[in-house]
């Protein structure tokens, strides 16, 4: 069963905890958090404080996005904030073994994404150690854009990578996402799809969540 992340970025930000709840009972599977630190992408959003204070409202498990610049030292601040899935960039990891192990250590799963300019070589030495690998089908740092039709080729191989080594890694893809290219990318392998404007722009919530998942 695919699973839906829907990105908070693209919700209201003047009532966070409605728009959470309004997700939560359309059958999201996932919260899907985008911290933005206005270096490693040219936006900002929110950091730790938020998401404690948004961990009380809410059952979904937090898929924390982090594109900031310095993931190593604050990996620990957004754990205590209470994410259930760390995901770092590849372009802001020149020790991404340890950065991961930091990240297992700390109790929650760990993942790598890659920018769409970012080859899949980048996380080939430590794959086996990952939980999920998030997809950037656009470029980070903004919600609305259109999907790169290019990932759907690097999603494949991913796809391949992972079943040639019997490995069982979530592949996540972020980016574009509607009801036609989340179709596209489940059948080149992906397993969990987060849509920010899909979901929060749609006038029927479940409708959306549902029509993500291929259903309708
Ligand atoms: C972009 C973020 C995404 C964003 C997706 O930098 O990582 O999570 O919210 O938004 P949509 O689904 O509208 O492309
Ligand atoms: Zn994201």
């Amino acid at each position: 069963m695919i699973k839906i992340a829907p990105s908070l970025l693209s919700a209201n930000f003047a009532y966070l905890a409605d728009e959470i709840k309004k997700v939560e009972a359309a059958g999201a599977d996932l919260l899907h958090l985008d911290i933005m630190d206005g270096h490693f992408v040219p936006n900002l959003t929110f950091g730790p404080p938020v998401i404690a204070a948004l961990r009380k409202v809410t059952k979904l498990p937090f898929d924390v996005h982090l594109m900031v610049t310095n993931p190593q030292e604050l990996i620990e601040p957004f754990v205590q904030a209470g994410a259930d899935i760390l995901t770092v960039h590849a372009e802001t990891a020149p020790h991404m073994h340890r950065l991961i192990q930091t990240i297992k250590a700390s109790g929650v799963r760990a993942a790598v994404s890659l920018n769409p300019a970012t080859s899949l070589t980048t996380i080939e030495e430590v794959l086996s150690d990952l939980d999920m690998v998030l997809i950037m089908s656009v470029n980070p740092g903004f919600g609305g854009q259109q999907f790169i039709p290019e990932s759907i080729n690097k999603i494949k191989r991913l796809r391949q990578l992972i079943e040639s080594r019997n490995l069982k890694i979530d592949i996540e893809v972020d980016g574009g996402i509607n009801k036609t290219t989340a179709r596209t990318v489940v059948d080149a392998g992906a397993t969990i799809l987060v849509a920010g404007s899909a979901v929060y722009g749609a006038p029927d919530v479940t409708k959306a969540i549902q029509d993500l998942r291929g259903l309708s």
